[in-house]
């Protein structure tokens, strides 16, 4: 099994790994069974704790599994994990078992124990689940504390997104509909005007 490369990432970052909006893989676990699926709707709301919303839509095996564990991992796909991404959004851990057809490696989450995907992926985050009943029977958005955060330090350091064309593999990607993805491009520093 290959060593991680992954270095923690301070918690008060841990919101940088999702503010720019990537299509990021949600996996889950319980009484056995593992799984992973694709999710394009994420976002920081809350600072500290850092807390985050989702949309794991009510009908998917994730939510099931996350309703039943109170956790799950937010893994970020590189550019070379598209089509693992794509995959993982078409079909549905009940009808088979995607970590294993997919050949995905796992890692157990030090802090939650739930698998976490590193190959490939950039960063991932352990996030608890924040039962919100009242708005769960009528959405599908969840929320959660993310409790630990790692990350690549070859594309995420200093609590930054490094992107350049060193890295490309690395990229998060974004998708744009019907499996075609944009993949982040050169950053650009604003400077202020006022
Ligand atoms: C690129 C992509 C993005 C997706 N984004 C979301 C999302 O944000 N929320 C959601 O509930 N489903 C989303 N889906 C659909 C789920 O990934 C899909 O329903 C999946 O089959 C659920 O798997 P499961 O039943 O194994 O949990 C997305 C699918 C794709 C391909």
């Amino acid at each position: 099994m290959k060593l991680s490369v992954f270095q923690p990432v301070q918690l008060r970052h841990a919101n940088r790994l999702i503010n720019h909006g990537p299509t990021v893989l949600v996996t889950s676990a319980h009484g056995g069974s593992q799984n992973v699926m694709a999710a394009a709707w994420s976002m920081p709301v809350e600072f500290e704790p850092p807390r985050i919303a989702i949309v794991i839509d009510k009908t998917t095996f994730t939510r099931e599994l996350v309703e039943k564990s109170g956790v799950f991992g937010i893994c970020i796909p590189g550019a070379a994990a598209v089509d693992l991404t794509y995959s993982a959004g078409r079909t549905s851990g009940r009808d088979h078992n995607k970590v294993k057809s997919l050949h995905i490696p796992v890692v157990a989450g030090p802090v939650t124990g739930v698998p976490l995907i590193e190959q490939d992926c950039s960063a991932w985050l352990e996030c608890r689940h924040i039962p919100e009943k009242h708005t769960e029977d009528a959405y599908d958005t969840c929320f959660a504390e993310v409790v630990n955060a790692a990350a690549d330090p070859a594309v995420f350091s200093g609590g930054r997104w490094q992107f350049n064309d060193g890295n490309k593999a690395l990229h998060t990607i974004h998708h744009l509909g019907g499996g075609v993805f944009s993949s982040s491009g050169s950053c650009i520093q604003g400077k202020l005007l006022l």
